[in-house]
């Protein structure tokens, strides 16, 4: 395999649950949100939205109205009981598109999350909020971010500076095969 500063970040990305008690700079989240942007789009339709919040209390207000909704001891998701939805991280991108472009929203939030690494950042993407974002509930989150009515939460990712350095977690290497 060829090693070079792409492929280790690629390699070296962990999902990161702790956080520390700091926020990332503002040229940190503008340098997120211009990797954002260039992410490909089908047809160039650049449907995606994002909502970049550092506001704390906004954000346990949300983790409130979701687990009131889905349940305080729900154990879908890590760390489920121990941290809120956004792990406690200082920023967090919530990402919505103009229709159902889940796939474009992806990209896009791998991206945020291999910039967030490049720059000494740790992130986590968080599909668990969509339980509440996705419901008709979290409809008044979409004033509340300034999102039209009609678009869908698609993604969010939490960044922020790690805490924690996870071990990698095993690949399932039979499901990648070349075909000759
Ligand atoms: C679409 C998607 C949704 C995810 N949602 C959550 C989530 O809601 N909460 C969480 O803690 N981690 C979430 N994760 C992180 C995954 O659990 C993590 O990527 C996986 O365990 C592999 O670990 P790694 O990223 O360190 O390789 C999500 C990842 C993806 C790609």
């Amino acid at each position: 395999m060829i090693h070079n500063e792409t492929v280790d970040n690629i390699l070296s990305r962990r999902t990161i649950r702790e956080y520390e008690d700091r926020q990332i700079t503002d040229e940190q989240l503008e340098t997120l949100l211009g990797c954002a942007m260039w992410a490909p789009s089908a047809r160039n339709g650049q449907p995606c939205h994002i909502r970049a919040v550092q506001d704390k209390a906004l954000l346990d207000e949300m983790n409130a109205d979701f687990k009131n909704l889905v349940g305080w001891d729900t154990p879908a998701y890590t760390n489920w009981n121990k941290n809120p939805f956004y792990q406690n991280a200082p920023t967090v991108l919530f990402m919505y598109g103009t229709g159902e472009n889940y796939m474009d929203g992806g990209i896009m939030v791998e991206n945020i999350a291999l910039a967030a690494k490049s720059m000494g950042l740790g992130s986590c993407i968080i599909g668990s909020i969509g339980g509440l974002l996705a419901s008709d509930e979290g409809n008044k989150w979409k004033s509340r971010l300034d999102v039209p009515e009609d678009y869908r939460f698609l993604i969010a990712i939490a960044v922020g500076y790690g805490a924690e350095e996870p071990a990698p977690k095993e690949r399932k290497k039979e499901q990648f095969i070349v075909v000759k």
